[in-house]
C-alpha cells in the first residue's frame, strides 16, 4: 500500500497551494500513524501562514506572538501548535517549529550547557545577529528539525519516529529544502555546518525522507503540481508522492453519465441552464485532471476523498481513507 511507504519515513513535509487542504492532510497523516503505532510529530513554522504580528524576539523570554490561531492546532483542539513539544494526543505531538529555540538548541549544543546558551541568547549583539541575517532564520528551524529527529527515546528507538511539517506556501517550501545546499556553501567548516550537513543527509535521503505534494483535481492546481514538482527536482529532495485531495466520488455509471449529457445537451440546445450541471461536469474534470497526473507524473499518487457532509471528523475520515486505501 502507498501509505506504507510514507510510514517508513522519518521526515515527511507536506506541500501544496494555499487551501488545498494540507494541514487536513497532515493531521490525518498523523491520526492514520498514530494509529498504525508510531510516535508522530506535527510540526509548522511559526509564521506559516503569515499570521504573526511581531518577530518571536520582540518579547521576553520565547513568547514569540505567533499565529492567531492555526488551522492545523485547531484539528487537534488546540489554538497554536505549543512553543515547545508537547502531547496533542495519545501518539502524537506538536511543537512550532520556532527559529528561536532552534539558535538556542545549537548554542547548547556548542556550549554543552543550556544556561549558557541562554545567556548567550540574551547577548544584544546576538540577538540582534539571529534577527538580522535571514539564513539565521532558516538554520534555526533546521537546527529545531535536526534536533528533533535526533532525539531518542527511553525504548531506545526515536523519540519522534515520524516527524510531518505542514510546510507554509510553495516558495517556501523550496527556500527550506534548498537552503542547506545554499549554506553549506557558505559555512564550510566548524558546527553549523556539521549541522547542515547532518540535517541534510536526513532531508536528501530518500529512505527518510519524503516530500508529497498536496493538490486538487482542477486544471490549474495540476498544472502547478507539475511545476512544482520540477522546481522541487532541482533542490534534491526525494519526493514521495502526490497527494490528490477532494476527490469527488462520481454518483453515476458510465451509462447513467452518457444519459444524462445527451439530456444536457438536449437541454442547451433550447438555451436552458440546468441545475447541477457545474457539478456533473466537475466530475468529468476531475476525472480528466487525475488521468493527466497519472500520466505525467513519475511518482506514487494518493487519492483522498471528498468528505461528504455528515461524515464526521474529516481528519478521521481522511485517515480512515489512507489506511485503507484508495477509494
Ligand atoms: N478531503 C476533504 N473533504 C472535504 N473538505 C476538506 C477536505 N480536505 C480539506 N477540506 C476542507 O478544506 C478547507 C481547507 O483545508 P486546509 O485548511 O487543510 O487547507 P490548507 O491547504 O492547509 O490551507 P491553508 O493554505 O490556509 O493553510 C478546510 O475547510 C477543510 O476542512
Ligand atoms: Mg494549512
Amino acid at each position: 500500500m502507498q501509505f506504507d511507504s510514507l510510514l517508513g519515513k522519518r521526515i515527511v513535509l507536506i506541500t501544496g497551494k494555499g487551501g488545498v487542504g494540507r494541514s487536513s492532510v497532515t493531521a490525518a497523516i498523523a491520526q492514520a500513524a498514530a494509529r498504525a503505532g508510531k510516535r508522530v510529530l506535527v510540526t509548522e513554522m511559526a509564521d506559516g501562514a503569515g499570521q504573526s504580528k511581531h518577530s518571536e524576539y520582540d518579547d521576553e523570554p520565547h513568547n514569540a506572538a505567533i499565529h492567531e490561531y492555526s488551522p492545523l492546532a485547531r484539528l487537534f483542539g488546540r489554538e497554536r501548535l505549543p512553543e515547545r513539544k508537547e502531547e496533542l494526543m495519545p501518539g502524537i505531538s506538536g511543537s512550532l517549529l520556532l527559529p528561536l529555540y532552534g539558535h538556542e538548541l545549537f548554542l547548547t549544543s556548542v556550549f554543552r550547557v543550556a544556561a549558557i546558551a541562554k545567556a548567550a541568547l540574551h547577548s544584544e549583539a546576538l540577538r540582534r545577529l539571529f534577527q538580522a541575517a535571514p539564513s539565521l532564520r532558516e538554520i534555526g528551524i533546521f537546527y529545531c528539525l535536526l534536533t528533533f529527529l535526533q532525539a531518542k527515546h527511553a525504548d531506545g528507538g526515536f523519540e519522534n519516529e515520524l516527524i510531518l511539517v505542514d510546510m507554509p506556501a510553495t516558495g517556501h517550501a523550496l527556500a527550506l529544502t534548498g537552503l542547506p545546499r545554499t549554506l553549506i556553501n557558505m559555512v564550510a567548516r566548524g558546527p553549523i555546518a556539521d549541522a547542515l550537513r547532518e540535517g541534510q543527509a536526513y532531508l536528501t535521503d530518500p529512505a527518510q525522507s519524503a516530500t508529497y505534494v498536496v493538490t486538487l483535481p482542477e486544471a490549474l492546481p495540476v498544472s502547478e503540481t507539475l511545476e512544482l514538482l520540477e522546481g522541487l527536482k532541482s533542490s534534491n529532495m526525494p519526493i514521495g508522492g502526490v497527494i490528490l485531495n477532494h476527490v469527488p466520488r462520481d454518483p453515476f455509471t458510465a451509462e447513467e453519465r452518457r444519459e444524462v449529457a445527451g439530456m444536457l445537451d438536449a437541454a442547451h440546445a433550447k438555451e436552458k441552464g440546468v441545475l447541477g450541471e457545474q457539478s456533473f461536469r466537475y466530475f468529468d474534470e476531475a476525472k480528466r485532471e487525475t488521468e493527466r497526473l497519472e500520466r505525467e507524473i513519475k511518482v506514487p499518487l494518493l487519492r483522498l476523498p471528498d468528505a461528504p457532509p455528515g461524515c464526521g471528523s474529516l481528519v478521521s475520515f481522511l485517515a480512515d481513507s489512507l489506511l485503507g486505501g484508495s477509494p
